[in-house]
């Protein structure tokens, strides 16, 4: 069979990234392999986020450029798949004609059959159809490439907290988990193929188990991996306030390759705005978890979504949010404008801020969270890191790029070859601190304590 080459545009999440992931696997046996070049290929597939409505239009962007190609290329295959196809369906080849396939969320493991039927027939197909009863959730298989020393794992699907902002229960359905063993037999897959680390991922991975009857929970799922032999670091991401368990707690300092990091969105600091959003919680009930957090583990590192513009914000609800921001200290942030997104029910609220006003709201919460980030950063220059090396830095390649465990991006000078160290852990001495990165000296391979000294902040083995 004629080799055939697949470019993958993934927008979003790290969802998509594992979703592209399965694509490629679905992909294969039709002789599909990936390219990079855009060009080069004969199917290429964009894998769309809807989260906001910017990332929507970068869909409709990147469409716009891929009409020149395909009238050079009659026989190229266009595939938009992800969430933007399984909210927009027809539409999206009604406004974009050049486009064969849409497939939507729970389509992507038919994504193979569907370049089949375009290949066959020169016909343009659309699916958004719920997942077949039989079909897998995921497809268990080692990763081809993540770019990073860390490999995304899925444990779970959708979400069924509907906070009235956000179109994921919508575009992705309700929760499902994945079933314990074949998340272990791909990790397991993932250190064979030499991946040191994985991220844990799904909407709400907090609320694993919690249907479906596997038996097993977050922090149960947490000890079994582990317990994986050859594994070094365990993340996992994202978690809502209201499922993180006091089990789930104490699982940081007692499974040692649990890294002391945890993203929890707050959204914002006002009780009144949490209410209206949905989110089952409260400013006291959030600041309590992050004590408890950083009673079990004093060195963990704490990072939050927010959300300024939410319909309704007023100023006192804004400065709820900033006071918030400076009491907890977080070690980052992402900050949002409030985007309308079709069909949530905030959508349909009439007391919408005013984009300027959300703007400058973004701009002041830029600017403190800046400083806060800058001052812990800074707090870590002179401690020595255990860093798992990504690869060569994109905007040094002289220096090497990596990660600690909680987090942090580092680039230190390489006096090696950067091929042995990619996926290593390595020693490295923190000399200076920015707003989004360290910069460092490498003091030695392996682990923490060999180095003599003690940085004070990593936990992994
Ligand atoms: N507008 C702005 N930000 C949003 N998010 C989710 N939906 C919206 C929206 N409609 C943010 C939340 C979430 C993150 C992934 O994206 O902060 O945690
Ligand atoms: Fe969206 Fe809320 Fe579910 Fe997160 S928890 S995916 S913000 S509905």
């Amino acid at each position: 069979m004629k080799q055939k080459r697949v470019h993958i545009i993934t927008m979003g999440c790290q969802m998509n990234v594992y979703d592209s992931e399965q694509m490629l696997r679905h992909l294969a046996p039709l002789n599909y392999r990936p390219t990079a070049q855009q060009d080069r290929a004969d199917l290429i597939l964009l894998n769309t986020c809807s989260i906001r409505k910017k990332a929507e239009h970068k869909v409709y962007s990147l469409l716009g450029r891929l009409v020149r190609l395909k009238r050079l290329k009659p026989d190229l295959i266009i595939g938009v798949g992800g969430c933007v196809a399984q909210q927009e369906g027809y539409r999206l080849v009604e406004r974009a004609p050049h486009i064969d396939i849409v497939f939507g969320t729970f389509a992507r493991g038919r994504v193979a059959s569907l370049v089949q039927q375009v290949e066959g027939q020169k016909k343009r197909v659309v699916d958004i159809n719920p997942r077949g009863a039989s079909e897998p959730l995921c497809v268990t298989g080692p990763t081809f490439k993540t770019g990073r020393a860390t490999a995304f794992v899925t444990i779970m699907q959708g979400c069924d907290n509907f906070c009235t902002y956000c179109v994921v229960p919508y575009v992705r359905g309700r929760e499902i988990s994945r079933a314990p063993e074949e998340i272990l037999e791909e990790t397991r897959l993932l250190i064979e193929h030499g991946i040191p680390e994985v991220t844990l991922i799904g909407q709400n991975v907090n609320a694993y188990g919690k249907k479906n009857g596997h038996g097993c929970d977050f922090p149960a799922l947490l000890e079994k991996v582990n317990d994986i032999e050859g594994l070094r670091r365990i993340r996992f991401t994202t978690s809502h306030p209201k499922d993180l368990s006091d089990r789930l707690i104490e699982a940081f300092p007692r499974l040692d390759k649990l890294v002391p990091h945890i993203h929890l969105p707050v959204q914002s600091g006002s009780d009144r705005i949490l209410r209206r959003m949905n989110r089952g919680y409260t400013k006291d009930f959030y600041f309590k978890k992050v004590e408890k957090l950083r009673d079990m583990q004093p060195d963990i590192s704490i990072t939050s979504d927010i959300i300024v513009g939410f319909p309704g914000e007023q100023n006192t609800d804004f400065e709820a949010t900033l006071d918030l921001v400076q009491q907890v200290g977080f070690d980052s942030l992402f900050m949002f404008k409030y985007s309308d997104r079709p069909n949530v029910p905030a959508a349909k609220l009439s007391d919408k801020v005013p984009d300027a006003v959300s703007g400058e709201r973004l701009s002041a919460l830029l600017e403190l969270q800046n400083g806060v980030t800058l001052k812990k950063n800074e707090a870590l220059v002179g401690t020595i890191q255990e860093i798992l090396v990504d690869g060569p830095s994109k905007r040094s390649p002289d220096q090497l790029t990596g990660r600690t465990a909680c987090n942090r991006i580092v680039n230190f000078a390489n006096n090696g070859d950067s091929q042995v160290r990619v996926r290593q852990i390595l020693l490295v001495r923190i000399v200076k601190a920015f707003s989004h990165s360290l910069f460092g000296h490498l003091v030695g391979e392996g682990h923490r304590e060999h180095a003599g000294e003690n940085g004070g902040l990593s936990h992994a083995a």
